[in-house]
């Protein structure tokens, strides 16, 4: 073709890049890897091949990492933790900086590398992975600099266990990687097993960094392997990025163990256009949401939500940018659309979408002969609960519906069991500040979407996941408070007495459910004995349907997550005038209960007075932030609260343990579904006279009694329940952990260490009591 024909037909011309540089880069390696641990890399053995989805051509054999390649890294990592814990942040500050320079030196290499693994467009591995991944090593290396003055409270957790998936391989290992070295944890990471290649060539370049030995581990191999590390005893920390259902596994596998975990799982986002959007840009935006890296993004923009009267118009504009898409050799560089990742998953791809009752088109591309390529698709047609509609395709398929009001928008929205991301466009500020914080998701875009950064908090509520990557929320995930842990002992109630003393006026304790005094369902209580044999009361006995009728009137008390944080803090501080005001009877009742002092039981009732002060300032104090992204725009961090909480409150200190989850959750907007104290319950069921002469809106706080492992299951396990804590000297950690695993709860357990009710310890349960939000806001025309 000469220059006069191209400018006739203005066709794209092949622009390939080269792979010789990553070609040579694996000859090099022998086209086979052994496991990179402790430094040095191990003797390849039970290899299996990775090869480009693109081509079906061989790249290399990787070894497949058995119980004694992790039991080994493991171990590296351990060995070389209390010296990178104790060098000081800005000796690890200069290691990440380090990472961070040699990412931007060899950013080709390893950008072409992703490509050749993984399929994606190099215009995506060069212009949005790695650079990605280069910014999160300097955002770190600056949070390693700032950690000895900002963060001088909290210590590295230790060994972290980290396993990532195959879309996004390098930029997931530094989302892992950077901020727990960073905090001075070390690490074993197991790449997905598609797509190792890359993670491979960072431990090459990690021994450039001057990484110590044994800090960065990576391990590779499938699911098993994974199952292994995760699953390792000597592992503190686990780090997941993948499938809903592995994320549930790890879950289960890892409760009661101790281990602090963070699960970045599916989604079914949203993509909202109302009728006033500009329309050219929200189709652009629809490209990047489901066509970039072929649809197999988490936060993929995979569910079209379209106003009504727009809706002809705006799929016939997709259908035509749609048979624009370039599709082809990924390596390409004016390539759309490359090669998904794996045969397998082609084939889940093809067949989830033949399934289909909808209609379907497929984009009007041609295909390559050979590879695993699938066409841009869209569906329409389909209802609500169709399968499509609901479950995460992961390939380049997009499904479509239309809605009338914002309203109707907002629940067709947040109609799925995911809440990862969701994206809106429209031309009205004021609708899109209006919808932002009614979608339930962790990270909304508004005329924009994918937008990610290391100062950007990332990460999802429901079966997303919990926890947060990036900003630093995210650093949270990889720390712990300094200082030791005290074991907690099992407190049991004091027995009958053989001769009782029982005063002459029975005084009936009940359960307080939806603002009203109620009779345990199944019609039992249980005589409270004080030290010396009096009769304290009876406290009722409350069972798993009074867990739901609890659960069931703080749903229903939704308001009080929209209520301002000034309201909240004048029912707060009026609570803790009226707990006051009736100090004398709950020392008298503390002192009966438990045999505590005047004095010490009079301390109690004063710090939970003082205690419900705190949380009535904190109300309207637990600020977001505006971060600042290397956007023309910001991206907003908003602390939301996070629903209904369950909790199991500390036993030795009836009152002020109780008070301590009370002010929390009620100051950021939660609901709560308390237990008191198993052995003394009775300050708590005493305390609804204070919560009635408050102004707390019915449903807010509601307070149950009874066995804390009869009923902590049914708290976990309940489905309209986002949070439990447990406070409990009885240990339930394993058991909320696991029974939570079903609806991926957030949990908050003690392990079996005590806390120090004295302190507020606001940090901690301001983090809890909170989801972070993060709304991304471009400016501009
Ligand atoms: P996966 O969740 O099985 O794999 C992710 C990672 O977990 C890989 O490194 C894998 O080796 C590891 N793994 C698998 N089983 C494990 C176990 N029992 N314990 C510990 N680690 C384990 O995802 P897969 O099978 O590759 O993809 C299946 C579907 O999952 C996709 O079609 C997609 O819907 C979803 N997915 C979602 C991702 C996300 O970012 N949310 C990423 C990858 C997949």
């Amino acid at each position: 073709m000469n220059v006069p024909e191209i400018f006739e037909t203005l066709d794209y011309g092949p622009a390939p890049e080269s792979a010789a540089e990553a070609q040579a880069w694996l000859e090099e390696h022998g086209r086979r890897f052994g496991h990179w641990i402790g430094g040095v890399w191990t003797a390849a053995s039970e290899v299996f091949e990775t090869r480009n989805p693109a081509t079906g051509e061989l790249l290399a054999e990787i070894s497949q990492g058995t119980v004694t390649d992790v039991d080994a890294a493991v171990a590296a990592a351990r060995k070389a933790f209390p010296a990178w814990s104790k060098k000081s942040g800005h000796a690890r500050a200069r290691v990440l900086y380090a990472l961070a320079r040699l990412i931007q030196k060899q950013s080709r290499l390893f950008a072409v590398l992703e490509t050749l693994d993984n399929g994606k467009p190099i215009r995506e591995s060069r212009d949005i992975d790695i650079p990605l991944v280069a910014r999160h090593f300097y955002y770190h290396a600056g949070m390693a600099q700032l950690q000895d003055e900002e963060l001088p409270d909290r210590a590295p957790l230790g060994v972290c266990a980290q396993v990532i998936p195959w879309n996004f391989p390098l930029l997931m290992l530094a989302w892992k990687i950077a901020p727990a070295i960073a905090m001075g944890n070390t690490v074993v990471l197991k790449p997905a097993e598609y797509t190792s290649l890359t993670a491979l060539l960072f431990a090459d370049l990690a021994r450039e960094a001057g990484v110590p030995k044994g800090v960065i581990n990576i391990v590779t191999g499938d699911g098993r392997t994974g199952a292994a590390l995760t699953e390792h005893p000597g592992v503190d920390k686990v780090a997941f990025t993948g499938s809903t259902a592995v994320g549930r596994r790890i879950r289960e596998a890892t409760a009661g163990q101790g281990k602090a975990l963070t699960l970045e799982l599916g989604g079914k986002s949203p993509y909202i256009v109302f009728d006033d959007a500009d329309l050219d840009s929200a189709i652009e935006g629809l490209v990047d949401a489901i066509w970039l890296n072929q649809g197999q993004v988490c936060c993929a923009g995979s569910r079209l939500l379209v106003q009504e009267g727009i809706a002809a118009g705006f799929y016939a504009k997709l259908r035509a940018r749609m048979d624009k898409l370039r599709l082809g050799d990924p390596l390409d560089k004016a390539i759309d659309v490359g090669a998904v990742v794996d045969p397998v998953q082609l084939e889940t791809i093809t067949s989830l979408v033949s399934a289909s009752p909808g209609e379907v088109y497929h984009a009007q591309v041609p295909l390559p002969d050979a590879g695993c390529f699938y066409p841009p698709t869209l569906i329409t047609g389909l209802s609500q609960s169709d399968r499509l509609m609901q479950e995460e395709i992961f390939g380049p398929v997009l499904v479509g519906t239309t809605f009338r009001t914002p309203d109707e928008a907002v629940s067709l929205a947040n109609n799925t069991r995911y809440g990862l991301a969701a994206t809106l466009w429209t031309e009205n500020v004021n609708l899109a500040l209006d919808i932002a914080p009614k979608l339930v998701a962790g990270v909304v875009w508004v005329n924009a979407t994918n937008l990610f950064d290391a100062a950007a908090g990332f990460g999802g509520v429901r079966e997303s996941g919990f926890g947060r990557e990036g900003g630093w929320e995210g650093l949270k995930a990889y720390t712990k408070p300094a200082g030791r842990a005290q074991a907690l002992k099992p407190l049991k109630a004091f027995a009958a007495p053989k001769s009782a003393q029982v005063s002459a006026l029975d005084r009936t304790a009940k359960l307080y459910i939806g603002g009203k005094q109620a009779r345990p369902d199944g019609g039992y209580s249980r005589a409270v004995w004080g030290p010396k044999g009096t009769l304290c009361g009876h406290a009722p006995l409350a069972n798993r349907k009074d867990i739901r009728n609890a659960v069931e009137a703080a749903q229903e008390a939704k308001g009080w997550a929209r209520a301002t944080g000034h309201l909240r803090a004048q029912i707060l501080y009026y609570m803790g005038e009226n707990l006051e005001a009736r100090g004398e009877e709950f020392t008298d009742r503390l002192c009966g209960m438990t045999g505590a002092s005047a004095a010490a039981a009079r301390a109690e009732v004063a710090a939970s007075v003082d205690r419900l002060f705190t949380w009535a300032a904190w109300a309207d104090k637990h600020d977001g932030r505006a971060k600042g992204v290397p956007i023309r725009g910001v991206a907003l961090a908003m602390n939301e609260p996070v629903g209904v909480i369950g909790a199991l409150a500390d036993d030795a200190s009836p009152l002020l343990g109780l008070i301590s989850l009370i002010g929390p959750s009620m100051a950021m907007g939660n609901r709560l579904v308390a237990v008191a104290s198993e052995p003394f319950p009775l300050a708590g069921t005493d305390l609804y006279q204070v919560l009635d002469t408050s102004d707390v809106p019915p449903g807010v706080v509601n307070i149950l009694a009874g066995s804390h492992a009869e009923l902590a299951p049914h708290l976990a396990g309940h489905m309209d329940v986002d949070a439990v804590w447990t406070f409990s000297s009885t240990e339930l950690s394993a058991t909320v952990e696991r029974e939570g695993a079903g609806t991926l709860k957030r949990t908050w357990v003690n392990n079996g260490v005590s806390r120090d009710w004295a302190r507020t310890d606001a940090d901690a349960f301001l983090t809890a009591a909170t989801e972070v939000k993060t709304i991304w806001v471009p400016y501009g025309e």
